[in-house]
């Protein structure tokens, strides 16, 4: 089973990142990869009473992958965690499916209580390196935080979110789907050649408004 989920969890590396070359690289050198493997096994005997052997298994983790998660937390599936070292994700965080995040992300509380005090995220949504997200909010589907966002309050289904404290930034036009880096490269891939695409739609536009002169009267 656990095979099964670390399978597509690689299968949805090679589909989402672009430097992703091969399963195989996937395996060998992926930290977030081997984190979530980790975190499955912690989880397991987290849930099965084993505590503090949980919290163990969990520390190793930490100690090969730079990355923090307790095996209390709740992680959906095809969980990306891209270059990894930093990444804190708390014993009552709860994390959808399809979610995408990069290095030095925290999913922290605010208060030390006990009870639900980290963030819940949907699926498909994507956070940027270095962001934070603190307390017991809910992250909709489809939203995306930008690099070192500090969020402290719920977010919208499809809503962008930048800044400290984070803000929402409009997004026109907008269609669901996954942005390397979170960020859309529609219209065209090299934003030299979509300048040249808009200079030559404005060219045409201005010799659509000049008067026709016939060949030989130009002569
Ligand atoms: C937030 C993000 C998803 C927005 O992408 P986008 O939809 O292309 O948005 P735009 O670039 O058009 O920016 C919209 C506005 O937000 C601002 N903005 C974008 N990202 C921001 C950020 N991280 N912090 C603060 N402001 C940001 C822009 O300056 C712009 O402001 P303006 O409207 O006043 O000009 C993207 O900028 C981002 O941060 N992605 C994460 C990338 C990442 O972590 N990469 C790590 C790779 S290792």
């Amino acid at each position: 089973m656990a095979l099964m989920f670390l399978t597509e969890t690689v299968r949805a590396y090679r589909q989402r990142d672009p430097a992703a070359r091969s399963n195989l690289e996937v395996w060998l050198c992926y930290p977030g990869l081997h984190a979530v493997g980790f975190h499955r096994f912690s989880s397991f005997l987290w849930r099965n009473g084993l505590l503090t052997l949980g919290r163990f298994v969990s520390h190793i983790g930490r100690f090969f992958t730079g990355i923090e998660i307790h095996p209390a937390a709740k992680l959906g599936r095809r969980f990306i965690i891209d270059h990894g070292m930093g990444v804190v994700i708390g014993e009552t965080a709860e994390i959808g499916d399809d979610v995408y995040i990069y290095h030095q992300v925290t999913l922290g509380g605010t208060s030390d209580a006990p009870g639900k005090r980290h963030p819940t995220i949907g699926n498909h949504v994507i956070i940027g390196a270095g962001a934070k997200l603190l307390g017991d909010i809910a992250v909709g589907d489809n939203a995306r935080i930008g690099a070192n966002a500090v969020v402290v309050a719920s977010v919208a289904a499809d809503t962008t979110m930048v800044g400290i404290p984070a803000r929402a930034v409009e997004r026109i036009g907008h269609q669901p789907r996954f942005d390397a880096y979170g960020t859309p490269c529609d219209p065209c891939l090299d934003p030299l050649l979509h300048d040249l695409d808009q200079l030559r739609a404005g060219l045409a536009e201005l010799e659509a408004r000049l008067p026709r002169v016939p060949r030989d009267s130009a002569a």
